[in-house]
């Protein structure tokens, strides 16, 4: 069953009733400043980081599930309805909700009165635009009453969500005309304030809560709006909001727009006060007149499309199957922008309070990303240096708004490094431009003399082979990318953190899926250290991956498939010879990835015991079979259900190494069979059981040992949407940003007879053919020339090539 449709020529998804099994978000937001907004206009807005400059209010797991958010009410005599439905719930005549490349369109009818909210954040500046039109459809001429309403949030959302006895003291709001800001502590440390402002006089508003709603009265029914009218007060402590109240006479086929601004101003401490305890409003007046009238939010909207037609534009597909043209140009791009942009910070699932940028998701988001904006990716992996320490480890996270690594969780994840060395030949592959890594960046614990970004790979190299175990492969320290397989944490307190306790730490716990990464990006660094003509250092490089392939078919091949790690006592974790969680996916598809023991067919072998073991309707599973009891030697994992999150559900994040392994070894039809099966674009029409959004990738769906087999969480911010950016451009179509171009490998299915590929790449624009259907074997012809190998050279000079390859 579905609830909407995509509208592919404007590259949205129409969402048809408010009622979707769980809210369908959108984000919107480019760089600094982001909102959240749902299929009923909740969500909220925040700067740079959800945590410490969250503007607007959310109350996580609240009831019913999406409260809140920018409310629009419309009174229409006794009627009072909202076009996004919650919170009154009034039945709509008709509700559209368009969610397309960071704005979202809700358009609903009542009684004859349509209303249109158009939202989105403009590139260049910090406010969300709301812009309503309201519409009299009807024969006769309509008084209506519009009110606007948002609350405010104290800034940073944990002290906000917690600290009630400080709190409820210190709200301070200003009205001034139809501007109300929120100015809680600015009297104090803060140099920043918010605004929610209309361009049109107002008759009143409410800037207290308790006034505007009554006391006990929830969002569905506030007071004012029962009244017909704001109260004009003003907020003195307990919690401040938002809201205008306008009364409107539209004639029959009448027309009014009203832009509503959320906006945020950040002031110098010199120039903070106009006056003495006067708040400088100029900011914020300059931005207010920057959208005052509908053709200046229509130009600002038009610049907004452009920008995401050039992002998207980097990579163009056309096969003869929609869905995967649609996953590949519109959503599955425009996913990599959020995760790139959000990390792991901020959805409907993530609060935004704990975590802050993952280090290793971070940096594997740039696989999906660095293509469409290289120059930010650069920076990105420069920020991400600067958390790592002397020995190579790093922090697990930093807090986006200050840089700094989050103490809290700290470090110990010992694949992290090597991701590091990953992203940096991703930007490298991409961008041809070296001069990265003569980047100066101190390591977080010592600041002497000049470090680059190449000194930091070579300790993130070295810090695998000086974290070794008894087997001579990677030690996993607190956890590898599993976060959850723990095997140093052997936990027995309830509420202890699985992440962060070691309670027995043996010097022997060791991760086969490290060794894999270790094989994989070791090899890629032993070429860049041969390129920078380090060939003494490359060749030692070369020996050590070399050796630890040994080492992992020695001790991490099981006759069949890979095994995942070896415990804290030495016990195999993911063998033939465990009672439960016998197989996990992590190691199947890195090590083939890395071709570990390719030659011996090991990863044909690995492949076959995948689909063997791990594959159902809806993708990968991470094990089989699942752990039925809580195991103190693995840890979180064994704490989930049967079927749930690491316990077996499919973790999509790591269903494209599958199919990179599977089109590694050129299996084209199994690859692609993968991807179809957690494809948003195909599980659309069972959203009734995966009820998550179909637009966007979601981290699990639940595995068959689970009773909501099928049903997907955390939509949004999952490395899924980088690595299956790649799986599918890389892996399947074969668009390989390589050293010195672009390499032309596709391992097609026998279903895609025919594409054509747009790739801009360093400044020049690819064309690219591709016949699948004459089986003549690979032949390529690039400019009508014909070319040996799979390599089209990049020449800075020719701005366009035209690139044929049958197959
Ligand atoms: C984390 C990733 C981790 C994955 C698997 C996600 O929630 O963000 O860093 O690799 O879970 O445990």
């Amino acid at each position: 069953m579905q609830y909407g449709h995509f509208d592919d020529s404007k590259r949205e998804y129409v969402i048809e009733t408010p009622m979707t099994p769980l809210p369908w978000i959108n984000y919107l937001g480019n760089k600094d400043f982001f909102s959240l907004v749902s299929q009923t206009l909740g969500g909220f807005t925040f700067y740079k980081d959800a945590k410490l400059r969250r503007l607007t209010r959310h109350r996580y797991n609240d009831v019913p599930r999406d409260n809140g958010g920018r409310l629009y009410y419309i009174k229409d005599g006794n009627t009072v309805w909202n076009p996004g439905f919650l919170p009154s719930k009034t039945p709509l005549d008709s509700y559209r909700c368009r969610h397309g490349l960071g704005y979202s369109i809700i358009e609903s009818k009542k009684n004859g009165i349509m209303c249109s909210v158009k939202l989105f954040n403009p590139l260049d500046k910090a406010v969300e635009i709301n812009q309503v039109k309201l519409e009299n459809k009807s024969s006769t001429k309509k008084n209506i009453t519009l009110f606007s309403a948002l609350e405010w949030c104290f800034y940073n959302a944990e002290d906000d969500a917690t600290n009630f006895q400080r709190n409820w003291n210190i709200a301070e709001v200003e009205v001034e005309g139809s501007t109300i800001y929120h100015t809680t502590e600015y009297r104090e440390r803060r140099n920043h304030y918010a605004f929610f402002s209309v361009n049109s006089g107002i008759s009143s508003f409410d800037t207290d809560r308790d006034h505007f709603l009554g006391t006990y009265n929830g969002w569905d029914k506030p007071d004012s709006v029962e009244k017909g009218e704001d109260s004009c007060s003003i907020a003195h402590g307990w919690a401040p909001i938002a809201s205008h109240c306008i009364h409107i006479s539209l004639a029959p086929g009448e027309c009014r727009t009203f832009v509503f601004l959320l906006g945020y101003v950040e002031q110098k401490e010199s120039t903070k006060f106009s006056a003495p305890g006067k708040v400088n409003k100029d900011k914020a007046y300059r931005i207010i007149e920057s959208y005052d009238s509908e053709e200046k939010v229509q130009k600002a909207f038009g610049s907004l499309q452009k920008y995401w037609h050039g992002m998207l534009g980097h990579f163009q597909i056309t096969t003869d199957e929609p869905k995967v043209d649609r996953m590949v140009n519109i959503w599955n791009q425009y996913q990599c922008m959020v995760t790139f942009n959000l990390s792991r910070s901020t959805s409907y699932y993530e609060s935004g309070l704990g975590r802050g940028m993952g280090f290793r998701d971070s940096c594997q988001d740039i696989y999906g990303f660095v293509h469409m904006a290289p120059e930010r990716a650069r920076q990105r992996i420069l920020d991400l240096a600067s958390v790592q320490f002397a020995d190579g480890s790093t922090f697990h996270q930093y807090q986006p708004l200050t840089g700094k690594g989050n103490a809290d969780i700290g470090g110990g994840f010992n694949d992290d490094p090597l991701w590091l060395i990953a992203s940096t030949i991703a930007y490298l592959k991409e961008t041809g431009d070296f001069s990265i890594l003569d980047e100066s960046i101190p390591f977080v614990d010592n600041n002497i003399g000049t470090t680059t970004l190449l000194m930091h790979l070579e300790r993130s190299f070295s810090f695998t082979l000086s974290h070794k175990g008894p087997h001579g492969l990677p030690l996993i320290g607190r956890a590898d990318w599993n976060d959850c397989l723990n095997l140093n944490c052997f936990s027995t307190e309830p509420g202890e953190s699985f992440q962060t306790c070691s309670n027995y730490d043996s010097g022997k716990a060791e991760s086969v899926f490290i060794a894999g990464m270790f094989v994989l990006y070791g090899r890629t660094y032993a070429q860049l250290l041969d390129r920078l003509g380090k060939s003494k250092e490359a060749q030692e490089a070369r020996n050590e991956t070399d050796a630890m392939e040994k080492k992992c078919i020695r001790y991490g091949w099981d006759g069949n498939w890979f095994i995942r790690a070896y415990d804290a006592l030495g016990g195999k974790v993911g063998s033939k010879d465990c009672a439960e969680g016998k197989i996990f996916i992590e190691p199947q598809g890195f090590c083939t990835m890395a071709g570990i023991g390719e030659d011996e067919g090991l990863g044909k072998k690995a492949m076959s015991s995948v689909w063997q073991y791990l594959v159902n309707d809806f993708g990968i599973e991470l094990i089989a079979p699942p752990y039925s009891t809580y195991h103190e030697e693995l840890g979180e994992i064994s704490s989930y259900p049967p079927g749930y999150k690491e316990n077996g559900s499919v973790f999509c994040h790591n269903n494209p190494w599958v199919i990179l392994a599977e089109s590694k070894l050129g299996h084209g039809n199994e690859a692609y069979s993968l991807y179809c099966r957690n494809s948003p674009a195909f599980t659309e029409e069972k959203s009734d059981i995966h009820r998550s959004e179909p637009y966007c990738y979601s981290q699990t769906i639940a595995g068959r040992q689970a009773p909501t087999y099928g049903e997907a969480k955390n939509s949004w911010l999952t490395g899924t949407a980088a690595w299956s950016f790649v799986a599918v451009s890389q892996g399947i179509f074969g668009i390989k940003p390589d050293w010195d171009g672009l390499l032309i490998d596709p391992c097609l299915p026998d279903s895609i007879g025919f594409c054509r590929i747009i790739r801009q790449f360093r400044g020049t624009t690819y064309e690219i053919s591709i016949d699948n259907s004459t089986h003549s074997g690979y032949q390529l012809t690039v400019d009508g020339e014909r070319v040996h190998g799979k390599l089209v050279r990049h020449n800075a000079e020719r701005k366009r090539v035209d690139i044929k390859l049958s197959l």
